[in-house]
C-alpha cells in the first residue's frame, strides 16, 4: 500500500515536470546499488543545503538536523527536491552563476529520492559528518556588535500596516567597516521585508523623528519628513526578506558606517491573524583591516509604473548608465503581489542584450543573488532592469484584478526595484560615485540608479 502511495506520488510528479522525470530516473539508477543512508549520504546534503533554514530558531517550520527529526519527512523531502521547490531558488539556470545558489545536483536529488524510496534507512552513525557548527542564532560568525531595535514594534492581528521605522544609535566612536551583516527579526512570520539604512551624523534625514522607539511616517508632524521617510537616498546596510541570505563580502570589501551613525530600521510588517511585537536586530562583523573597496547599494526603479487591470504579462523597463567603474557583486529584485518575472541586463553599444539574472518571481521568497564571479562594469555601461507583472485573475496572489495598480508601500500596491550592490574604491561615497567625468551633455542617458 505504502509502495503504491509512492508510485502514485511519482506518477503525479511525472505529469508535472520533466525536471522531476529526469530526477526520478537518476534515482532509479542510484537504487541499483546499495541504497543511500541518512548518515552517509543524506546528512551532508542537509548540512550544506538545508540546515541554514531547517534548524531550531530559523525560518523553516521543522528542523532537519537529527535522524529522528528527518525520517518522518523523507517522502515529502523526496517530492520537494525532485520538483526543485526546495531549497528555494528562483534564478533561471540559463543566466548567470551565483555563489549563494543552494540548488542540489541531480546526484544529490537522486540520493534523497532513493533514500526515501528505500524506507529512509539510518545507516551507520560512524559515517556521519561532524555536526555543522553555527553561531547560536546567526548564519554569520558571532557578530562583533548587535544593533537591536530598543523598543519592540507592536503588530496588529489584522489590516494593512503602515511601514514602521525605528532609529537606533550605533554609539560607534570611530568609523567602522562592516564585512558581514545579518538582519534577524524576533517575529520573522510578520516581516515581509526590512531595509536597514545607515544615517551618518551629518544627515538631515528624519532629524525630527523620535529615536529609540517605533513610529510611522503619518505620526511625523513635518509633511516634508513624512514624504522623505519613503524617499531617502541614504546608504543601505542591508535589505532583508524571509529566506534571504546575509551579506558576507570577500576580504578587502566592506560597507562603511561612519562614527556616530544611527541605523534606521524600515520594517514592512504584514498582519497574519495573530497580534505580535517585533524587535529586529542587525548583527555586524567588522573587517579585520581597512578594505580597498567600499560596497554601496544602488537601485534601478520605476516609481511611475501603472499596471492596467487584468494584464497578465505587463512589462516595465528602466535603464541607467553607470557614471564610473564599479564591480558588480549582487542583485536583489523587489516587487509585490503581482510580480511575475524580473530581469537584469547589460545593453551593449551594438544593441545586443546580455542577461545577468532572470528570476521567476515568488512573492514569499525575495532573495539576493550573489554573482559567483564579481563583474567589472566600466563607466558608461548601460544597465537595464525589466519586470513583468500578472494583474489577471490567474495570479493566485492578486488581491484585485480590476485595479489599475500604481507604485506604493502596501503589498496591494506595486514596486519595481532592482537593488544591486557594487564595490567602488574605498574612498568613494555614493555621491562621489555619481559624479560624471568627461561627459558632453546629452551623450548618455540620465542615470536612473540612485
Ligand atoms: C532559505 C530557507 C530554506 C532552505 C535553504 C530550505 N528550506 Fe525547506 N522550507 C523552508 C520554509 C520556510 C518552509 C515552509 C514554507 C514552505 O513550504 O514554503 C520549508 C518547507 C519544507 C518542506 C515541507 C514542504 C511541505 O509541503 O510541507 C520540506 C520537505 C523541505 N522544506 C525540505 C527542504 C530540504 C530537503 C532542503 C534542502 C535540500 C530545504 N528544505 C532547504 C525554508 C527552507
Amino acid at each position: 500500500m505504502k509502495r503504491l502511495g509512492i508510485l502514485v506520488t511519482i506518477a503525479i510528479l511525472l505529469v508535472f515536470s520533466s525536471m522531476g522525470l529526469r530526477n526520478i530516473r537518476a534515482a532509479r539508477e542510484t537504487k541499483a546499488s546499495a541504497p543511500p543512508t541518512f548518515y552517509k549520504d543524506v546528512l551532508p546534503i542537509l548540512q550544506d543545503h538545508c540546515q541554514s533554514c531547517h534548524r531550531p530558531g530559523e525560518v523553516a517550520p521543522m528542523p532537519l538536523v537529527t535522524y529522528e527529526q528527518t525520517k518522518p519527512w523523507a517522502r515529502k523531502m523526496g517530492a520537494t527536491v525532485a520538483m526543485e521547490m526546495m531549497p528555494p531558488w528562483f534564478a533561471d539556470p540559463r543566466y548567470g552563476h551565483f555563489s549563494d545558489d543552494p540548488s542540489l545536483t541531480p546526484q544529490q536529488i537522486a540520493a534523497i529520492l532513493a533514500w526515501a524510496e528505500a524506507g529512509a534507512p539510518a545507516g551507520d552513525v560512524r559515517d556521519a559528518p561532524a555536526p555543522r557548527k553555527w553561531a547560536e542564532g546567526w548564519n554569520i560568525p558571532e557578530p562583533d556588535v548587535v544593533v537591536k531595535m530598543s523598543r519592540p514594534a507592536p503588530i496588529p492581528a489584522r489590516g494593512e500596516i503602515e511601514y514602521t521605522y525605528e532609529i537606533v544609535p550605533t554609539h560607534f566612536t570611530e568609523d567602522k567597516w562592516v564585512q558581514m551583516v545579518e538582519v534577524r527579526p524576533s517575529s520573522a512570520a510578520h516581516v515581509h521585508h526590512a531595509v536597514v539604512y545607515i544615517r551618518p551624523p551629518d544627515s538631515q534625514w528624519l532629524r525630527h523623528a523620535p529615536v529609540g522607539e517605533p513610529f510611522t511616517a503619518s505620526m511625523l508632524s513635518d509633511p516634508e519628513e513624512r514624504r522623505e521617510a519613503h524617499e531617502t537616498t541614504s546608504d543601505l546596510l542591508l535589505v532583508y526578506a524571509p529566506g534571504s541570505s546575509p551579506d558576507k563580502w570577500a576580504d578587502g570589501m566592506a560597507k562603511f558606517v561612519p562614527a556616530g551613525s544611527d541605523l534606521v530600521f524600515q520594517m514592512h510588517y504584514t498582519a497574519n491573524g495573530e497580534a505580535a511585537s517585533d524587535a529586529t536586530s542587525a548583527g555586524l562583523v567588522f573587517a579585520k583591516s581597512a578594505p580597498k573597496q567600499r560596497v554601496i547599494t544602488l537601485q534601478l526603479n520605476d516609481h511611475a509604473l501603472l499596471i492596467p487591470p487584468g494584464a497578465d504579462d505587463f512589462r516595465v523597463e528602466v535603464q541607467g548608465t553607470l557614471p564610473n567603474d564599479a564591480m558588480l557583486l549582487s542583485l536583489f529584485p523587489h516587487m509585490h503581489l503581482r510580480g511575475k518575472r524580473f530581469e537584469y541586463d547589460i545593453v551593449h553599444d551594438d544593441g545586443s542584450v546580455e542577461t545577468l539574472l532572470r528570476v521567476n518571481y515568488h512573492f514569499h521568497w525575495q532573495l539576493s543573488y550573489k554573482l559567483a564571479e564579481p563583474r567589472l562594469l566600466k563607466a558608461g555601461t548601460r544597465l537595464r532592469a525589466v519586470a513583468w507583472y500578472d494583474n489577471s485573475r490567474n495570479n493566485p496572489h492578486n488581491p484585485d484584478p480590476t485595479q489599475l495598480v500604481k507604485w506604493g508601500d502596501q503589498t496591494s500596491d506595486e514596486m519595481m526595484v532592482g537593488f544591486f550592490d557594487v564595490a567602488v574604491p574605498a574612498g568613494t561615497d555614493k555621491w562621489q560615485y555619481f559624479v560624471r567625468h568627461g561627459e558632453t551633455a546629452g551623450s548618455t542617458q540620465p542615470a536612473s540608479p540612485r
